[in-house]
């Protein structure tokens, strides 16, 4: 396959990190798309079977025109997610819609029910039955969940292909271990994150006096009991991810660990507080505790995609495909024919390039360690070898995925791994005009002997530290 996608260069960012900071984003709106739907449906009922005058005032105010919106910014920043996706891994997006484009088609035409449902509510509410309107609204929640289903087989099976790697089975692959407890799970932070919102707006509906709102909060709550079920599936997820990945949240990746951490806290406080709330029967949430919690679950999804995203290291989908979209089964002949030859894309800048051994050294930077490293920004290669001299950098690169088990093998000739650590000399060195060209050969031939010593294969759960 001699495709090739370069990654876009984001200057300091790095494009992983970019690539998750629009996916957070988006989680969190689709999410609450999906969370208000339901919220929705259950205060029409109550409104409508005379349990809560009150809940009417509710559904027919701002909370409707919020749902509206996370749908439509969901969408957008869904395209989004498209856009960054295709210049961060262009590979691997490929082979997810190459495996899933049924399921894909599926998702969007319940996507677009969902748009359709939520419109028609949005705009028909006042002229319709109520009846007609419960319909409406469990139409649009239906609708949303099922987008959440089907995108939910495809994302966990990025981590947990399971029996797919055998079969290569659609059914296989959607239904992946990861699948039960990663829809249970999400459909509770749906729920809790349209909970809060929904506390927020009861707080600011200016008809509503102090007891209406005590009871559309408690209402509002009663979709934070579910969370209940959280610890038992955080735990039932962890249990099926695969033992290195869970290796790194627990513990073996430092900036991991942390995010898990801030992930479960941020949840357990929410939880605590609504739970205890609720049982002592007189929760009162008010706006800017509301907004607190609701940051908190902000914090609490970005940790924990965070923490998916990352765990996958050193691939984006298990075993299928490394992070910087090289396939495990390409690296053998990679390390003959070179990762580079046929790379017919200029890199940024090429003409401030000294000569053409750091032209390939950056081009060997883009293809294989770009979508995880800038060169000198965040996460810099530059800073991270800065104590390194010069043959500690050869075979440290050389030696990748033993330097640290959630990188890949280095996939390229002993040449292109020189002119990599060339051209991070020259970067480290301030960039000069002019720069040696050649290389010495026994220079490549140790580094040949390095690349042997590692073998091709990725660093296995063993050697986690
Ligand atoms: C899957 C993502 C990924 C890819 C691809 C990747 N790295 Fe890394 N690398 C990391 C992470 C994460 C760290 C840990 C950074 C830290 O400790 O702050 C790291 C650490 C390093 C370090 C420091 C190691 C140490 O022991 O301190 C170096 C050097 C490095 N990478 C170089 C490279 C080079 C060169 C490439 C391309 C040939 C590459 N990486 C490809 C994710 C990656």
């Amino acid at each position: 396959m001699n495709n090739f996608y370069p990654v876009n260069d984001y200057g300091p960012l790095m494009p992983g990190l970019v690539m998750a900071g629009v996916a957070i984003v988006h989680v969190f709106l689709a999410q609450f798309a999906v969370g208000g739907g339901l919220l929705l449906c259950y205060f029409q009922w109550l409104a409508m079977t005379g349990r809560s005058e009150t809940a009417r005032i509710f559904v027919n105010g701002y909370f409707r025109i919020l749902v509206l919106i996370s749908f439509v910014l969901g969408a957008l920043t869904g395209v989004g997610i498209w856009f960054t996706s295709i210049q961060v891994s262009a590979p691997t997006i490929g082979q997810m819609v190459f495996n899933f484009h049924w399921v894909w088609a599926t998702e969007w035409t319940f996507f677009c029910l969902e748009v359709v449902a939520g419109y028609c509510f949005y705009r028909y509410h006042t002229q319709l039955s109520d009846r007609t309107n419960l319909t409406l609204l469990i139409l649009y929640a239906f609708a949303a969940w099922m987008s959440l289903f089907w995108i939910n087989g495809i994302l966990s099976w990025q981590l947990t292909p399971g029996d797919w790697l055998a079969s290569r089975s659609l059914i296989d692959g959607f239904l992946n271990p990861g699948f039960w407890p990663s829809l249970l799970f999400r459909t509770i932070v749906c729920m809790t994150l349209a909970s809060l919102i929904g506390c927020i707006v009861v707080n600011v509906i200016p008809s509503l006096d102090r007891t209406q709102r005590q009871e559309l909060i408690n209402r509002a709550a009663h979709l934070m009991i579910p969370m209940l079920a959280m610890p038992v599936l955080g735990v039932w997820y962890l249990l099926t991810m695969p033992d290195d990945s869970r290796g790194w949240v627990l513990g073996g990746s430092p900036a991991m660990m942390l995010f898990f951490m801030i992930s479960v806290g941020a949840s357990l406080a929410i939880g605590s507080y609504a739970l205890i709330g609720l049982w002592m029967q007189k929760l009162y949430i008010n706006g800017a505790t509301a907004t607190l919690l609701l940051f908190m679950a902000f914090g609490a999804t970005a940790g924990g995609e965070f923490v998916r995203e990352g765990s996958r290291k050193p691939y984006t989908i298990r075993h299928v495909m490394y992070s910087n979209g090289i396939r495990p089964d390409e690296v053998a002949d990679l390390r003959i024919r070179g990762c580079v030859t046929d790379d017919p894309y200029p890199v940024v800048h090429e003409k401030d390039l000294p000569n053409d051994t750091v032209t390939v050294g950056a081009k060997v930077f883009r293809k294989q360690c770009a979508v995880c490293h800038t060169i000198d920004g965040s996460n810099a290669v530059v800073h991270l070898t800065a104590s390194w001299d010069e043959d500690q950098m050869r075979m440290n690169i050389a030696k990748l995925q033993q330097t640290k088990p959630f990188m890949p093998p280095f996939a390229g000739t002993a040449q292109e791994l020189e002119s990599l650590v060339q051209y991070i000399l020259w970067v480290e060195s301030g960039r000069p005009s002019s720069w040696a060209q050649g290389m010495n050969p026994e220079t490549v031939s140790q580094i040949s002997r390095w690349l042997d010593e590692a073998g091709t294969e990725p660093a296995e759960a063993r050697s986690i530290r």
